[in-house]
């Protein structure tokens, strides 16, 4: 037995896997290539993720197995926490906080005896009819970027392994097994592998491969996403996995392409398979000790780190854990109408309160697929506003199936409040084996739901609307007939405690739309969810909208609050290598609230084709009535860089950009002053 000692340093474990592949029997790296996972049919029906799934490991050399498990909301083990999906998280835009979930997800997974977590989805938004929009945060590669990046440190405190996915340009999901998407080289550079980057710049231990094809190869098989890109150009030093089962075409396409880890099985990295190309000399045996060497160094990077702390079974669905849920529940909700202040509801004032709808009363945490947090205890809008007004006030409740009780309901009551939107069965993971999930056709809500808010504005002039779902919904038909919304999104085990606090104006709603809400559907890019291929262009969301021209529902960041900001005095300077901007914020309502500033950098001056504006910063800031705080925020000059494909470098346009800082990305609400980059 070879002694692996606590705390060996990069240098020593190098060492001591070069003496193990020189050791080491060929079959035994192959192990270090697969998943020991069960088939997938005894996977189902097992009940997949009850437990965490094994790869890799040696005993003989004293390398401790991977032990993998998912997913973006939280793990998905039975009794985790269950946050806010991903989407609802990049509505706070709240990096620390996202770290925080990150330290309770990396905690959690240990406490399940798990090492590798698969739960950094970072795929754009490209269109908000993606079946996975709820994993992802968000439209912006920045936004994407920085959250995405704080949930990888938040897990890998704890000495987890993280995993960004799905690498890359996973954004369609009934095709995503066979699409082959294109695109050309500034779209892959600038938008759609930005926020990869950042992950593997703060360390991400490991990558997982896609399902689609990237450019005529599947991200599986794809050198130049995997070795030129990830493994050269970044210098990642972990490894890649495939996604499951399907994400592996053949034994050739895998090795030769990069692929580390065929996951959750050996199908094309069996033994025998890898012995004949090697005989065939199709493959070399120093690619199988790249791969093995990359899996088993990470390993031991992991597991000999010195543990923070003890991992104890009692962590899992702890009340501490629960607390984060529910901040993250209160920080991501995101008010989009407030005529005539008809939030927050006045306690002392409402005798009769309606709630409708049978989203109200039912657990709608998100999809069904691998990021279904499978937890017991869930707050539903119904129970969270129960409890919080106790006998008080009288709560009326109709599920909306009764058109006459509906309306007398609706005519009784003091204010009434109406809960539609999307479940599982509208949009998720598509598990064709459980036929559930797929993309969106319709960015509408459900008829049944649009009659009901119809019906009920009808009766009630103080009728509030809140949207349960993890991606862009259209409301035209709807949204002049009431004169409050909410997004509530799928806000996890806590989100109707949440909802009752932000109704009740105990907490001021602070969340901005991580994504735009069009007034028409064809403003946005071409999709289809059953296609073989797609190019993707370089502008969608907000900066195709600036491009076309085209006025949005509810822009990009956007969000309202119960108290007003103001902004004044933005300054800026330029030096050594930094943009550094400050602004005034000051809270002129009544109410504390937290304001998130965002800051845009302005391209109307660049010499090549670029978006009008994008954003390359942002803060959140807490204010109490009547105080102003001055914001500061830098961005490195490289940030503004574009990737000229000619000279396969990133360069940085020496002319006047514009540095915008407000409260959304909407010009109106943005104060903006110029800026030159000489040298
Ligand atoms: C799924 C998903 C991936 C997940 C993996 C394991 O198909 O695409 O996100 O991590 O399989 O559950």
């Amino acid at each position: 037995m070879y002694n692996i000692a606590k705390g060996m340093n990069e240098k020593e474990i190098d060492d001591y896997v070069d003496f193990v592949l020189k050791n080491m029997s060929l079959e035994d790296k192959v192990k270090q290539m697969v998943g020991n996972g069960i088939n997938v049919k005894v996977l189902f029906d097992l009940g997949f993720g009850k437990r965490v799934y094994d790869a890799a490991g040696s005993e003989k050399y004293n390398i401790p197995p991977l032990k993998f498990t998912d997913g973006p909301r939280g793990v998905i083990i039975p009794g985790s926490t269950c946050f806010p999906v991903s989407m609802a998280r990049g509505a706070s835009w709240d990096v620390d906080l996202e770290e925080r979930v990150g330290d309770v997800i990396g905690k959690e997974v240990r406490a399940h005896g798990g090492n590798l977590f698969g739960g950094v989805c970072i795929n754009n938004l490209r269109h908000p009819s993606w079946g996975r929009a709820q994993e992802t945060y968000g439209e912006d590669t920045f936004l994407i970027g920085e959250l995405g990046a704080a949930l990888v440190r938040g897990v890998q405190k704890h000495n987890v392994m993280a995993t960004a996915k799905h690498f890359a340009a996973n954004s369609i999901e009934k095709s995503r097994f066979k699409v082959n998407v294109k695109m050309d080289e500034r779209t892959l550079r600038e938008v759609y592998l930005p926020h990869f980057r950042r992950c593997v710049e703060v360390g991400c231990a490991t990558v997982m491969s896609a399902y689609n094809k990237f450019r005529g190869k599947f991200c599986g098989h794809n050198d130049y996403l995997l070795r030129k890109i990830l493994k050269d150009e970044w210098n990642f030093q972990g490894f890649v996995h495939s996604d499951w089962v399907y994400g592996v075409k053949d034994t050739l396409g895998g090795i030769i392409g990069g692929l580390d880890v065929e996951m959750p099985r050996a199908k094309y990295y069996k033994f025998k398979k890898i012995e004949e190309a090697l005989q065939d000399g199709k493959i070399s045996v120093s690619m199988i000790d790249q791969a093995a060497g990359r899996v088993m160094r990470t390993i031991l990077r992991y597991t000999t780190k010195e543990d923070p702390q003890i991992y104890e079974p009692k962590l899992i669905g702890c009340d501490e854990h629960r607390q984060v849920a529910l901040e993250a529940a209160e920080k991501c909700m995101v008010l989009l109408k407030n005529e005539n202040d008809v939030l927050p509801l006045d306690k002392k004032k409402i005798v009769k309160l309606g709630i409708f709808g049978k989203l109200a009363r039912i657990r709608n945490t998100g999809d069904h697929g691998s990021s279904n947090v499978n937890t017991k205890k869930v707050i539903t809008p119904l129970k969270g506003i129960r409890e919080y007004v106790g006998d008080n006030i009288e709560i009326l409740y109709e599920d909306g199936r009764n058109v006459q009780n509906v309306k007398n309901t609706a005519k009784e009551v003091d204010a009434a409040i109406v809960f539609v939107g999307l479940t599982y069965k509208d949009e998720g993971e598509y598990i064709h084996e459980l036929r559930i999930g797929g993309d969106r056709e319709n960015l509408s809500l459900h008829k049944d739901h649009i009659e009901l808010i119809k019906l009920i504005a009808e009766q009630n002039d103080n009728c509030i609307v809140v949207l349960i779902g993890g991606s862009a919904i259209v409301m035209e038909e709807w949204k002049n007939q009431v004169p409050a919304i909410l997004m509530a999104w799928y806000s996890g085990m806590e989100g109707g405690k949440a909802l009752a606090k932000i109704i009740f104006g105990e907490v001021n709603p602070s969340g901005k739309l991580p994504f735009t809400i069009p007034i028409d559907p064809k403003h946005l890019p071409f999709f289809k969810a059953n296609i073989d291929e797609i190019e993707y262009g370089y502008y969608h969301g907000y900066t195709l909208f600036e491009k076309e021209g085209y006025e949005p529902a509810f822009p990009f960041g956007f969000g309202l609050s119960y108290t007003t900001f103001d902004y004044s005095n933005l300054q800026v300077d330029v030096n050594e290598g930094k943009i550094i901007a400050n602004v005034d914020v000051n809270n002129v309502g009544t109410l504390a609230g937290d304001e998130i500033v965002q800051l845009y950098i302005g391209f109307e001056n660049s010499q090549i084709e670029r978006p009008l504006k994008l954003l390359k910063g942002f803060s959140r800031v807490s204010l109490k009535p009547n105080k102003k705080k001055n914001i500061k925020i830098e961005v490195p000059t490289k940030n503004l860089a574009w990737f000229n494909p000619k000279s396969k470098s990133w360069e940085v346009e020496k002319i006047k950009y514009t540095l915008f800082m407000g409260s959304s990305s909407k010009n109106e609400d943005l104060l903006s002053i110029q800026f030159n980059i000489e040298n």
